[in-house]
C-alpha cells in the first residue's frame, strides 16, 4: 500500500475540517472561523453528503462562510450508507494526499464524518472528532454506528459535556478526551442576533412570537416507515386542532421523498393550520425556533439550539443522544404515539422556560484548535 509518502510527510499544523450536511456546516463554521483568525493554515472539504441550496449553498451564504477549497460532486443520491460512505471517503482521501495536512477534524455521527475519519486513520493522520461520545444506545441507527467507529479510531475526542465524556472512556477508546462544550453553543451565539435582525420570517409567515409550533422530522427510523411517518401527519393535524396553534415545518428532502413513496402527500397537504415550507436558510430557522411556543423535532441539532435558546422542546423518537437537555429540564423524549407526544407538548408549553444550558459557554472552538495545535509538531 503506497500512504508512506504522506505518513512521512504532512505539513506541521496544517488542518483540514471535513463538511458534508447541513448540521456539519452549521457546528463547523465555529471552527473555521477560529482558523482563519489564528491565521492557520487550514483549508475544508465538502464532501457532497448534501448539495441542495437549501441545505448546502444557503448555509454558507447564511453563515458568512466562503466556499470550500475542494468538494465532491459524486455522491449525489446514493441509495446506500456503504456506497455513499465508500465514495466520499475515496475522494477524501484523494485531497487529503494532495494537501498533506497533520490534522484532520470531523464533527458528529454522518456518513460523511466516517468517511473523512477513515480517510485520516488510514493515512495516520491526527484526527479529531468533534462531538464526540454521543450514545443514544439505538443499534437501528446509522448514526450510532458512525458515532461509535469515529470515537474509537479518533486522536482526540471533543466532547461537549461530562456525560459524553464518561461515555468515550467507558467504551475504552484509545484518543484522548477532552470536554470542550459543543460548537453548536459558538454558532447560536454568534448568529442570534443577526438572526433577529435581518430575518423577516415571522412576518412573512403572518406569525406571532410564542403562539406557533416549529416541527421538525427527518430521520431515518421514523420517515422511512410508514406507520410512523402517518402518526407523524397525525401529530401535526391535532397539534393544529387540539393545541390551537399553527405548526411551521420546514420539510427534509427525505421526507418529501417519502411522502411521495407512501402517499401521503394529500393528507398533509389537508392540513389548514400547516405552514409547510421548503428548509429554510440558519438565520430564518434560528428566529423561527427562538420565538416558537414549543419545538417538535426528531433532530439531534434542534434539540440542543432550542435548549440554548431556552424554548421547550418534545423530541419525536424513543431515546436521545442528548439527554443532558432532558435532565435540565429543556426536553422531554416522548417518542411517536400521537396521544403521547400530545400529553407531553401540552406539559412543556406550561413550562419552566429557564435552565442552565449545559453544552458550554461558546468557547468550544477556541478550547479544540487551542488542543490541536498545542501538540502539533
Ligand atoms: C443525513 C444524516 C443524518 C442527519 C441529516 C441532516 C447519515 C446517516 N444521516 O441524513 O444523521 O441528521 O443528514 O440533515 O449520514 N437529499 C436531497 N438533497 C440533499 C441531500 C439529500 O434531496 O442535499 C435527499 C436525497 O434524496 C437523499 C435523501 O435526501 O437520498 C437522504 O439524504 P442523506 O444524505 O442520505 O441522509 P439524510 O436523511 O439527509
Ligand atoms: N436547520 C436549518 N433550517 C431548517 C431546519 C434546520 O437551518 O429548515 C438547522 C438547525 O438550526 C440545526 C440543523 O439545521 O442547526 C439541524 O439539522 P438536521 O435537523 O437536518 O440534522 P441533525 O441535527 O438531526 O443531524
Amino acid at each position: 500500500m503506497a500512504d508512506s509518502k504522506i505518513v512521512n510527510d504532512p505539513i506541521p499544523s496544517k488542518t483540514c475540517v471535513v463538511v458534508g450536511t447541513r448540521p456539519g456546516i452549521i457546528k463547523m463554521s465555529p471552527l473555521i472561523g477560529e482558523l482563519e483568525s489564528r491565521d492557520v493554515d487550514s483549508f475544508t472539504i465538502h464532501a457532497g453528503q448534501h448539495y441542495s441550496y437549501e441545505l448546502d449553498g444557503k448555509m454558507f451564504d447564511d453563515l458568512g462562510l466562503d466556499k470550500p477549497k475542494h468538494r465532491l460532486s459524486e455522491v449525489k443520491n446514493k441509495e446506500f450508507h456503504g456506497e455513499q460512505t465508500a465514495a466520499m471517503l475515496e475522494g477524501i482521501e484523494k485531497i487529503l494526499l494532495e494537501e498533506r495536512p497533520e490534522n484532520v477534524l470531523v464533527c458528529g455521527d454522518a456518513n460523511f464524518n466516517l468517511a473523512g475519519a477513515l480517510a485520516a486513520r488510514k493515512l495516520r493522520l491526527t484526527l479529531g472528532h468533534v462531538e464526540a461520545g454521543l450514545r443514544s444506545d439505538d443499534w437501528r441507527m446509522p448514526e450510532e454506528h458512525n458515532r461509535v467507529m469515529i470515537d474509537h479510531i479518533s486522536d482526540y475526542l471533543f466532547a461537549p459535556t461530562e456525560g459524553t465524556r464518561k461515555n468515550a472512556e467507558a467504551d475504552n477508546v484509545k484518543g484522548e478526551v477532552v470536554v470542550s462544550g459543543n460548537t453548536i453553543v459558538d454558532a447560536v451565539q454568534r448568529n442570534i442576533s443577526i438572526a433577529r435582525n435581518s430575518s423577516t420570517v415571522l412576518e412573512d409567515r403572518g406569525l406571532a412570537e410564542g403562539e406557533y409550533i416549529v416541527f421538525t422530522a427527518h430521520r431515518e427510523e421514523n420517515v422511512d416507515d410508514r406507520k410512523v411517518l402517518t402518526d407523524l401527519i397525525e401529530i401535526i393535524e391535532r397539534t393544529t386542532t387540539e393545541l390551537d396553534r399553527s405548526v411551521v415545518y420546514p420539510i427534509h428532502p427525505r421526507t418529501e421523498k417519502r411522502l411521495e413513496q407512501f402517499g401521503l402527500r394529500e393528507e398533509i397537504d389537508a392540513i389548514e393550520e400547516l405552514i409547510l415550507t421548503d428548509p429554510l436558510g440558519y438565520l430564518d430557522f434560528l428566529h423561527l425556533m427562538a420565538e416558537a411556543e414549543v419545538v417538535l423535532t426528531d433532530s439531534g441539532g434542534i434539540q440542543e439550539e432550542s435548549c440554548i435558546l431556552g424554548v421547550p422542546c418534545v423530541t419525536l423518537r424513543e431515546n436521545t443522544e442528548r439527554p443532558e437537555t432532558v435532565s435540565v429540564g429543556a426536553n422531554v423524549v416522548a417518542g411517536t404515539d400521537p396521544d403521547q407526544v400530545l400529553t407531553r407538548t401540552r406539559e412543556m408549553r406550561q413550562g419552566p422556560h429557564e435552565w442552565e444550558n449545559p453544552f458550554g459557554d461558546g468557547t468550544a472552538a477556541e478550547q479544540i484548535i487551542d488542543t490541536v495545535l498545542d501538540d502539533s509538531q
